[in-house]
């Protein structure tokens, strides 16, 4: 093998071109601080370990669909922990996480050269990447801007990565609609929807958002940092039945079937809030740490009302705050990792444990 690749020209993988400043802030004496991924960094609840464990010894294939318990399980949680009703267990499909959705939709929706894949202009790298391995076209759009007619998808995310931002009901039914307008999907990725602060963010799926019809809508759930299930790979897609079941037909042949003790971990995470409030809980508190740390330290931290993320800006290049903060033993994603417009921001992720996070106040301060 020569190691050359045919096929789309991908990005370079942003997170390599952290590897100096990771080094740099390594050697801080107290260790390195990195919260420049969203990693889950917390137990994995035993409940859910059980479960996993529980169907250790089933040798057969496991089912592309999921078991009917665990679509059930997740129509449950939808109506338990967001108020969307009357969701189909059948319109449910699990997933090996979201990544694998998220960077293969536009090729399983069979869109290609000619089409477009509109997504927000500060967001998650991956949505480029599905898009470019589809052969499509990608356009970045401003907060509340139309997509360009000859769209074919269009993504979602509130709460956003990278900003924390959260699209009221009223803007996510404005989105909605303009992708309806020009014939797009719409593809609504809610990985934090059970993590918000200031904000209450809500489901493509609420009808005060579809208006009354799930026609062209998937939203697309994780469970890696509502349950940190980062390491199970666990996510699940649900909306329109007509696409849901399409994407299902695909998913058959291609062999992208989630491991059956997943489904029964996923299971179990989705029949149970307790472990997803006392997350919530954890995190929460260590943004009341880090956030006034940040602005005692001179930063401005926009949006950043849900999600993972703080949003922070010294006014400055951010490669340039991505340095002093690697000085200090802290590792930081630059914005120009989600988009041209982040050039003046870094992320700062939430998860680190209780004992990192009170390292970087103390560096901070
Ligand atoms: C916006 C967004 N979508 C999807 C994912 C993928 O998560 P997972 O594949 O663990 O479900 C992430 C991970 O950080 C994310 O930030």
């Amino acid at each position: 093998m020569t190691g050359r690749r045919r096929g789309p020209a991908l990005p370079d993988f942003p997170w390599d071109s952290l590897a100096d400043h990771a080094a740099k802030a390594r050697t801080h004496p107290g260790g390195v601080v990195d919260l420049s991924i969203g990693t889950p960094v917390d137990p994995v609840s035993s409940l859910i370990q059980t479960a996993l464990t529980s169907v250790a010894d089933q040798p057969g294939y496991p089912t592309t669909h999921g078991t009917p318990e665990l679509r059930e399980a997740a129509v449950a949680s939808m109506a338990r922990r967001y108020g969307i009703d009357g969701l189909d267990p059948t319109a449910v499909l699990p997933t090996m996480g979201s990544k694998e959705l998220v960077g293969w939709l536009p090729t399983l929706l069979g869109l290609g050269a000619g089409d477009v894949v509109a997504i927000p202009a500060l967001s998650y790298p991956t949505y480029e990447v599905g898009a470019l391995l589809a052969g499509a076209t990608v356009v970045r759009l401003r907060d509340d801007e139309p997509p360009p007619p000859g769209t074919a998808l269009v993504w979602l995310n509130s709460p956003s990565n990278p900003t924390g931002r959260v699209l009221s009901a009223a803007a996510m039914a404005a989105a909605v609609g303009a992708a309806r307008d020009v014939g797009a999907v719409v593809a609504s990725d809610e990985c934090y929807l059970a993590l918000s602060w200031d904000a209450a963010p809500v489901s493509v799926l609420d009808p005060a958002v579809h208006g009354g019809s799930l026609d062209g809508l998937l939203a697309v759930h994780s469970l890696s940092k509502s349950s940190s299930l980062a390491g199970y790979r666990a996510g699940f897609v649900a909306g329109d039945p007509g696409l849901v079941s399409g994407l299902l037909e695909l998913r058959k042949h291609a062999g992208m079937i989630v491991p059956r003790p997943v489904q029964a971990a996923m299971t179990a995470a989705l029949s149970d809030d307790a472990h997803v409030t006392a997350q919530r809980h954890r995190y929460a508190t260590r943004r009341a740490l880090l956030l006034p740390a940040l602005l005692a330290a001179g930063f401005t931290v926009d949006h950043s009302e849900a999600g993972l993320y703080l949003w922070a800006t010294r006014g400055e290049d951010a490669w340039e705050t991505v340095g002093r903060l690697a000085e200090r033993g802290i590792l930081a994603a630059p914005g120009t990792f989600y988009g041209p417009g982040g050039d003046r921001h870094v992320r700062i992720a939430l998860t680190a444990s209780d004992e990192r996070i009170a390292a970087a106040v103390e560096r901070l301060g």
